[in-house]
């Protein structure tokens, strides 16, 4: 059978799905669906990634390009033990690694590669993704590209379109590792949608909180033993492991600040744990948090939507996990947003059903056989049982509806290329 492989390549992990007639089903590299994106690069100039790559990061982080999608971003090199590497080939090697898994499971190779990028990416960028993708030896993505946030919208427009009340609109806050978009989409009162705007902010994500969180530990090590404080961190790392596994701990600290009010840090050398609170941490994050709110007002303001008219705010990316901004959000909007229990699945669903609505429209378009073509009715009476945003990602189904969503969605995305200038 004829299938489509997705890669949201991201700027910390990366997810792909093999999408074909009977639905979608997650990539699994190393035992999961979130494949890190770091690449390593060894003393013979040999790339490894996924969890290899991770594994020798931490013995030797200065072989580490942690991610390569922002090199890719950057330019077309990067300088990795001094030795000049194409950003391309860093790129290639994730996507190569992650088809390699994917073909692992099917008994061909994919027909079709839908990529997505993030929406500030100039043409640079994607022509440089698309260099990558073969140079990976996968099929030309040209026609099937999708930024991060139309692939975002599509899952939930997907997923969720026929319960969006029409004359409403939706808004979508997706925060990942390094970049932020908001998006809000207007479901007319014919029923169909439209990208009312869309506004970001391209370097934004994770890893800004990742900093902010390491100035946080730093201050609260230095009130606990100044002296231990100067001889630990005074003078930088030492060895580059332990600045890398100090990295490590503070992403871990993050997360965990997500469900707990506290946690703490042991660091090498220093004779006490360091304890950080949440409400440090959202202290220290605020600044980037307005910024990301700002974005989403402004685009909510400039899409001539009253927030009373906002029928769902949704979230997906990795980094819209943290409490607060759904606090947040719930004070500026009156109302609280909607998640998955996968916010960053949404991308690479979206990317899947985004390649399977464009393939049933080829088919529409072709003439051939009537069977070749298998599009369920919408259902009579929209839906019932749990709602839409609690159903598990990976059983969203691509064909049920699918004639219902297909024009409203593939024409939405045509409509905002061809008018919405991206930020
Ligand atoms: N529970 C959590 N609480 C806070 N942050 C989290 C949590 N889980 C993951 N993250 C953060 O989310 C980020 C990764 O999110 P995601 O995988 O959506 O980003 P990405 O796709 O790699 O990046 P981008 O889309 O910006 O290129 C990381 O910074 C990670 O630390
Ligand atoms: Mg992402």
């Amino acid at each position: 059978m004829s299938w489509t492989l997705c890669i949201d390549l991201g700027t910390s992990f990366t997810t792909a799905v093999i999408a074909d007639e009977d639905g979608c089903k997650f990539v699994e590299v190393d035992g999961g669906r979130r494949m890190p994106s770091v690449v390593n690069v060894d003393q013979a100039g040999r790339l490894h990634t996924g969890r290899q790559a991770h594994a020798m990061a931490a013995l030797d982080p200065t072989g580490a390009i942690r991610s390569p999608k922002s090199a890719l971003a950057a330019g077309e090199h990067a300088v990795v033990r001094s030795r000049d590497v194409r950003t391309v080939d860093l790129v290639a090697a994730v996507l190569r690694r992650i088809a390699d898994e994917a073909v692992r499971t099917r008994s061909s190779p994919p027909a079709r590669l839908v990529l997505t990028h993030p929406a500030g990416w100039d043409e640079g960028g994607v022509r440089r993704l698309t260099a990558a993708a073969l140079a990976a030896g996968l099929p030309d993505p040209s026609e099937l590209y999708l930024s991060e946030p139309e692939a975002a919208a599509c899952w939930y427009m997907h997923s969720a379109g026929q319960d969006i009340p029409l004359g409403s609109a939706v808004a979508i806050y997706d925060l990942g590792g390094g970049t932020f978009d908001a998006t809000v989409l207007r479901r007319n009162h014919d029923g169909a949608f439209d990208f009312a705007g869309i506004d970001g902010e391209p370097w934004l994500g994770g890893q800004n909180f990742d900093k902010a969180l390491e100035r946080v530990i730093l201050d609260n090590a230095r009130h606990i033993d100044a002296g231990a404080y100067t001889r630990v961190f005074g003078s930088g790392w030492a060895d580059p492991a332990d600045a890398f596994a100090f990295r490590e701990d503070v992403i871990r600290v993050k997360e965990e600040l997500s469900t707990a009010q506290f946690s703490d840090v042991r660091v090498r050398g220093f004779p006490a744990a360091i304890r950080v609170t949440r409400g440090q941490f959202v202290e220290a994050i605020s600044p980037d948090l307005e910024r990301s709110f700002d974005a989403l007002v402004r685009v909510v303001e400039t899409s001539g939507i009253a927030g009373s008219r906002l029928a769902h705010i949704m979230l997906s990316g990795g980094s819209s996990q943290i409490p607060v901004i759904s606090e947040l959000m719930t004070q500026v909007f009156g109302r609280s947003p909607q998640t998955t229990s996968d916010p960053k699945g949404v991308v690479v669903l979206g990317a899947a059903a985004y390649g399977q609505l464009k393939l049933m429209e080829q088919q529409l378009h072709r003439p051939a056989a009537p069977q070749q073509v298998q599009v369920q009715p919408p259902a009579a009476g929209g839906r019932a049982g749990t709602p839409w945003y609690e159903k598990e990602a990976a059983i969203v189904g691509i064909g049920v509806g699918a004639i219902g969503v297909l024009g409203a969605i593939l024409g939405a995305i045509d409509r905002h290329r061809s008018t919405v200038r991206l930020y």
